[in-house]
Order: C-alpha cells, then sequence, then structure tokens
C-alpha cells in the first residue's frame, strides 16, 4: 500500500516546515527523494529537515558543485546529496542511502536506480501559479507519518483551489 498526500505550500517557510516534521520524526535508514525543477524548493525543504534534526540551518546549501554534504551534528545524521551533476559512475551514495543515517537526495529522478528496492519518500514539489503543490508518496513504513501531515497541514489551506 502507498500513502499519498498534497499539500499547497504558500511560502517558503511552509515548505520548511513541511521538512522540518519529517526530519523530527526521522528514523535511522530514512530516505527521502526530492523532484522538482530548480527554485522550486528542495532545498528549502532540505534546511527544514536539518532543523528538525537538530542541526543549524545555516549550514544547509545546495551541494551542486560536491554531490554530498554530510552534517553530523544533529540526532541522526544527514547526507544531503544533490543529483543534479552526476555522471552515474561517482561512488560512495549507496553507502549513504543503504545506511542508518538519513538520506535526502535533490533531483532524486537523475538516479532511479539509487532507490530501487528502497522504502523511500518522494517528495514532487511542482510551481502552482505563485504557490508550490508539494506531493508526497510513500509505502508501508511512511504511512503513519504521511497521515500525520495530513492532519497537521491540509486543513488550512485545503480553502485553496486545487487543480
Ligand atoms: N512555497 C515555497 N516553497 C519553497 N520555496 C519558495 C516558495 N515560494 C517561494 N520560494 C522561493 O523559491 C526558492 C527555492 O529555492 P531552493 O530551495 O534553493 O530551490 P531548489 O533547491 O529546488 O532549486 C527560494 O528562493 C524560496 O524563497
Ligand atoms: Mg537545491
Amino acid at each position: 500500500m502507498t500513502s499519498s498526500l498534497r499539500i499547497i505550500s504558500t511560502s517558503e517557510s511552509v515548505t520548511f516546515g513541511l521538512g522540518k516534521g519529517i526530519g523530527q520524526q526521522a528514523c535511522p535508514g530514512d530516505v527521502v527523494q526530492l523532484i522538482g525543477p530548480l527554485g522550486a524548493g528542495k532545498t528549502q525543504w532540505v534546511k527544514g529537515m536539518a532543523e528538525g534534526l537538530g542541526i543549524k540551518e545555516n549550514e544547509v546549501r545546495s551541494p551542486t558543485f560536491t554531490l554530498m554534504h554530510v552534517h553530523d551534528e544533529g540526532r541522526l545524521p544527514l547526507y544531503h546529496i544533490d543529483l543534479y551533476r552526476w555522471d552515474h559512475r561517482e561512488a560512495g551514495l549507496e553507502e549513504a542511502i543503504e545506511g542508518n543515517g538519513v538520506a535526502v537526495v535533490e533531483w532524486a529522478d537523475e538516479g532511479p536506480e539509487l532507490f530501487a528496492g528502497v522504502a523511500s519518500l518522494r517528495v514532487s514539489i511542482q510551481h502552482f501559479g505563485e504557490h508550490r503543490e508539494i506531493q508526497l508518496e510513500g509505502p508501508q513504513i511512511w504511512q503513519n507519518r504521511i497521515a500525520g501531515m495530513r492532519e497537521q497541514w491540509s486543513g488550512p489551506f485545503a480553502k485553496l483551489p486545487m487543480r
């Protein structure tokens, strides 16, 4: 069974807050795929996740030129990966994704082979007028957390027009 949820994010602080909630509840081995165009808010989400894990927000920036940033100072290690320039050969990502920390991957759709057989949360962010539409999809192990997000976040924004 997969669960899914769509939320309209009306500002960067909503996207940050959604990521923070996932960071606060993060478990060892979690993998979060972030999918969406440049400027969608993927890094904003990661900043929120980092804060939720107890990592200082200002240390998080897109690792576009380095493939991965490791943040060790939080409740669990956070592996912040960006596949934008990944050439499918550079090694080291499997250990981060299969390890006991938390991996969050920008441009995850550039490397679907990394997620085969991994029970990851997929977060797809699209521009929606001036806002963002954030879709969460996850298998069983994410079900309760997605349900919690539905309770916390869909209410106030339910009035907004949906496609
Ligand atoms: N609802 C929103 N959610 C996230 N970011 C938003 C939103 N509305 C505007 N923004 C802005 O969009 C930009 C997103 O940047 P960033 O998170 O670096 O995107 P990405 O990592 O997807 O390229 C930021 O400048 C942010 O202030
Ligand atoms: Mg980014």
